[in-house]
């Protein structure tokens, strides 16, 4: 052989080996095929883009399943996202025919099998939200390559019903409600019965999501739909209990809809709600208004899911034997509320003064169901670290922990207990990201101490400080790939520690005597462990609140 053939040998080699890719795929509507795109020296992703996983739905039902298609399906184009209000509220955009999902699948040297699988779920309030493309400008926040590739583990992405079209419902069986989570559990069916011929294992499906998706994430486990087919799951900063993820009276915002699009609100309403076309209904879903001290913001919440006695047979706390078998991965962000409570109160800006006031008006209104003496105590607790004479930090700090407590961590912490108190064979693992904001310190718009504000987490867990090295610095590299670590090992065994990634520091079991989490940060080290997170917290909104209510109605939880 002379040297050119050697070299000739060598690049065909390098040029077959590296190619490795699934082609073609035989799924059970039809043949699929994707986009291979090269990573590097034997590293590549399989790209799937706009997979149906069920058919067009009819508005306020249930979703069916696709009748699929002949030919070959070139999956290389997002679907669109579904139907919702624009940011202004002034219109709507996205699709009704938005049941479609996107795949990564990483391949070395050889095309992969038996991959674990996780599948996303955004947020956005069961407002807003999608997962087909750019989030915002050029951004495409919810890419799985960086996932897949780092992790090698297949990633899903899907869209489900938001706002009117995901979640109105008349509190009854003429308009159950729940669509989007049913569109969920439908996308989680498909994934168990197609991802095989994707290199996946059916048996090793993890679900993940923020805020919504988080909460979504936690019904999608506790729901008896998912038996089987749901191996383990994690919320980021958002679960059943959220304040803003259940609506407790859906038939009143069903006959708010109703009026504005000109329905009779008598036994007629569902039939008519039926058949008023899609984006009349979106444009009908109550306007979320700037919240005040008086009135925060996420009480405006009210398209989300209900209790229907089907896919919610009960109140949440009731179906945790339903997630027995379930590893549970589950936290917040330590100023998950700073997003929200910097609107409410707008006083708590960096270059603002926050009378104590603001403070008091705001656990007022999140304690108005406890009456005075309840936001007398709550009010202690908050502010019995302050000095004589407070600091406009202390006070500013107060406002967005009272806003985290209630909003995110207090409910988090309410599922993590549960979940461990019922588990069988499943584990429970929980977390605190206590990350600096981008966005504090000198020269920049936050207060400095502000730390890990709302959907913070998600930059880290989509490996964005590697795909956009300019906007982040090395520290935030290193975060991003613990995070990748901490979430992929857990999807590939149920234990974070271990699986294909190095890890910072060994994250202990959360059980039902020690209570362990991990706060993780870019400098993270063994103390980062801790026991109890907020406890006095916990005991406040749990116990001694629940504890002063005199009018005798049962409150949430
Ligand atoms: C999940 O994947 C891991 C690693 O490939 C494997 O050891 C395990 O047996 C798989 N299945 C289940 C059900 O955990
Ligand atoms: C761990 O990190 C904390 C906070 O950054 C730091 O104060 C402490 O010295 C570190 N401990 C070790 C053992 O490195």
């Amino acid at each position: 052989m002379d040297l050119l053939t050697i070299l000739f040998a060598v690049v065909l080699s390098l040029g077959t080996t590296s190619a490795a890719t699934l082609g073609v795929v035989q799924t059970e509507g039809g043949r699929v095929q994707g986009k291979n795109i090269p990573l590097g020296l034997f590293r590549s992703v399989d790209v799937f883009k706009g997979i149906p996983f069920a058919a067009k739905p009819e508005i306020l039902e249930k979703p069916k399943p696709h009748p699929g298609w002949s030919g070959v399906l070139k999956a290389t184009k997002f679907a669109s996202r579904c139907m919702q209000i624009s940011v202004l509220q002034t219109s709507s955009f996205g699709s009704e025919d938005c049941l479609y999902l996107n795949i990564w699948v990483p391949h070395g040297r050889e095309v992969s099998s038996n991959l674990p699988v996780m599948i996303w779920f955004y947020g956005g309030g069961f407002m807003v939200g999608g997962s087909m493309g750019a989030n915002f400008l050029n951004n495409y926040l919810y890419s799985g390559q960086e996932i897949a590739d780092r992790g090698n583990v297949i990633v899903v992405s899907v869209g489900y019903r938001v706002g009117t079209l995901g979640f109105l419902s008349t509190g009854d069986s003429d308009l159950p409600g729940n669509y989007g989570l049913w569109d969920q559990h439908a996308s989680i069916a498909w994934v168990h019965r197609n991802i095989r011929a994707f290199g996946g294992d059916p048996e090793n499906i993890t679900l993940f999501g923020e805020s919504a998706g988080g909460a979504s994430v936690s019904f999608q486990s506790l729901t008896p739909h998912n038996k089987g087919l749901v191996r383990r799951a994690i919320s980021q900063s958002g679960v059943a209990f959220c304040p803003w993820a259940m609506n407790k009276d859906p038939h009143k915002v069903a006959l708010q809809v109703a009026e504005k699009v000109g329905c009779p609100t008598d036994d007629r309403m569902a039939a008519c709600l039926k058949s008023t076309d899609a984006k009349t209904l979106t444009m009908a879903a109550p306007r979320i208004v700037q919240g005040s001290p008086d009135a925060p913001g996420v009480l405006h919440l009210t398209l989300s899911p209900v209790v229907d006695g089907d896919f919610l047979p009960d109140q949440p706390a009731n179906l945790f034997h339903n997630s027995a078998d379930i590893d549970y991965l589950v936290g917040v962000n330590n100023h998950d509320g700073h997003l929200f409570t910097a609107q409410d109160v707008p006083s708590l800006s960096k270059d603002k003064t926050t009378p104590v006031e603001d403070i008091r008006r705001l656990l007022a209104s999140y304690t108005k169901e406890f009456g005075q003496a309840g936001l007398d105590v709550a009010f202690a607790e908050y502010t019995s670290t302050w000095e004589s004479s407070p600091s406009q930090d202390s006070i500013k700090k107060a406002g967005v922990d009272i806003g985290t407590d209630y909003i995110f961590l207090i409910p988090t912490q309410t599922a993590i207990y549960l979940h461990a108190d019922n588990s069988k064979s499943g584990r429970t693992f929980s977390y605190l990201l206590n990350e600096p904001s981008l966005m504090a310190g000198p020269g920049k718009p936050y207060n400095d101490w502000v730390g890990s504000d709302h959907a913070d987490d998600l930059q880290f867990v989509f490996g964005k400080p590697f795909v956009t090295p300019k906007a982040y610095a090395d520290r935030h590299r290193d975060l991003s790939s613990y995070m990748i670590a901490y979430w992929t090992n857990f999807a590939r065994t149920g234990n974070p520690n271990q699986g294909n990634l190095k890890v910072p520091v060994s994250w202990p079991e959360f059980t039902r005597s020690g209570h362990q989490f991990l706060e993780i940060n870019a400098k993270m080290n063994e103390s980062s462990v801790g026991q109890e997170m907020r406890l006095r917290f916990v005991r406040l909104w749990t116990s001694t609140l629940p504890s002063l209510q005199s009018d005798g109605v049962t409150h949430a939880q």
